[in-house]
């Protein structure tokens, strides 16, 4: 697997992410072989969330827990991550970054992943009650605490992000926007341009809409049957399938995007991890592109 930097630091991942969103309802010996064969394939960024799991049997901090009791298996593991979490969401409020929640979710994420300290730690969502320099301070103080090496954001806005960035003593890494063939706003609301200009990294979540690029279903638009069509053509051309010719466009973009893949079969994370490998043409790229505007290019 190709590596890339986590933003401006000088921690190596691979460009390719693993997500938890769908992770908590697995057993223990399935969350170990996932975790696993993702590391396996050079996929070492892990990102969860304090809210996965919530709305299902395991609960707030399922999948948090449940990676945690994985990584207190073999302690050996840790060292071979790089550990992202995310707070912030906290329902039916629904999100809340103020400092002593913030530190508070920090030091919860902290017990279930039964670890010391997070590589990164995201705001989940766009406070839009609590002022900036709140939030500031609470990431600021993680940082200073050793508790969170670096900080990022996920869904806010670049007018956000500047306003949090400039109360910050250290740049953020991160910015995790939906984005995918069918989500391609990141590339024209400034999102991935604000990562090429401050060096974060920019995660992905969704890469495959949630499945419905793999599964083609979930949609009876137009696009979503142009975009279909396109992208089984490139799986042709390419000899690939169709979730890889997914991942790749994500990664085509100049702000060397990195997608978090959110499979729960082993056989699709090996398989997705293979997409580093396939080159897109820009002409791919931009028939991808053509096929979400409906046009081509002005
Ligand atoms: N920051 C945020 O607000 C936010 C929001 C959502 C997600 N995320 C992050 O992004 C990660 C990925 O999100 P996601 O899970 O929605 O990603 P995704 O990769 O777009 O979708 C994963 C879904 O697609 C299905 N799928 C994948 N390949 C398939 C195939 N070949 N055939 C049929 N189904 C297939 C998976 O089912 P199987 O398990 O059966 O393969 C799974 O249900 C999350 O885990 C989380 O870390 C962040």
């Amino acid at each position: 697997m190709r590596q890339t930097t986590l933003g401006t630091t000088d921690i190596q991942i691979g460009q390719i992410a693993y997500g938890c969103w769908r992770f908590a309802g697995s057993t223990l010996e399935e969350a170990d072989e996932k975790i696993r064969t993702a590391l396996d394939h050079g996929i070492t960024l892990i990102d969860t969330a304090d809210i996965y799991g919530f709305g299902e049997p395991a609960g707030f901090g399922g999948a948090e827990v449940r990676l945690g009791e994985v990584l207190s298996m073999d302690k050996g593991l840790r060292d071979k991550m790089v550990l992202a979490t995310k707070g912030g969401i906290i329902p039916p409020r629904p999100y809340d970054s103020s400092y002593d929640y913030l530190m508070e979710a920090l030091d919860n994420s902290l017990l279930r992943l039964r670890t010391d300290y997070v590589d990164l730690y995201q705001i989940h969502r766009p406070d839009l009650t609590v002022p900036f320099q709140e939030q500031a301070r609470a990431l600021n103080d993680m940082v200073k605490s050793g508790k969170a090496r670096h900080v990022g954001v996920s869904n806010f806005t670049i007018a956000q992000t500047r306003a949090l960035q400039a109360h910050l003593n250290a740049p953020l890494v991160s910015v995790q926007p939906e984005f995918s063939a069918l989500e391609q706003s990141p590339m024209t609301d400034g999102t991935l341009d604000y990562a090429s200009e401050t060096g974060a990294t920019a995660f992905a979540w969704s890469p495959l809409a949630g499945g419905k690029l793999a599964t083609g279903k979930g949609g009876d638009t137009k696009q979503f049957a142009r975009i279909m069509k396109t992208l089984d053509r490139l799986a042709t051309d390419h000899e690939a399938t169709r979730s890889q010719i997914a991942l790749a466009f994500t990664m085509k973009h100049q702000a060397n995007v990195v997608p978090i893949i959110g499979t729960q079969k082993i056989e699709r994370i090996a398989e997705s991890a293979a997409t580093a490998d396939i080159k897109l043409s820009d002409r791919d790229f931009y028939d991808v592109v053509e096929a979400y505007r409906g046009a081509d290019m002005p």
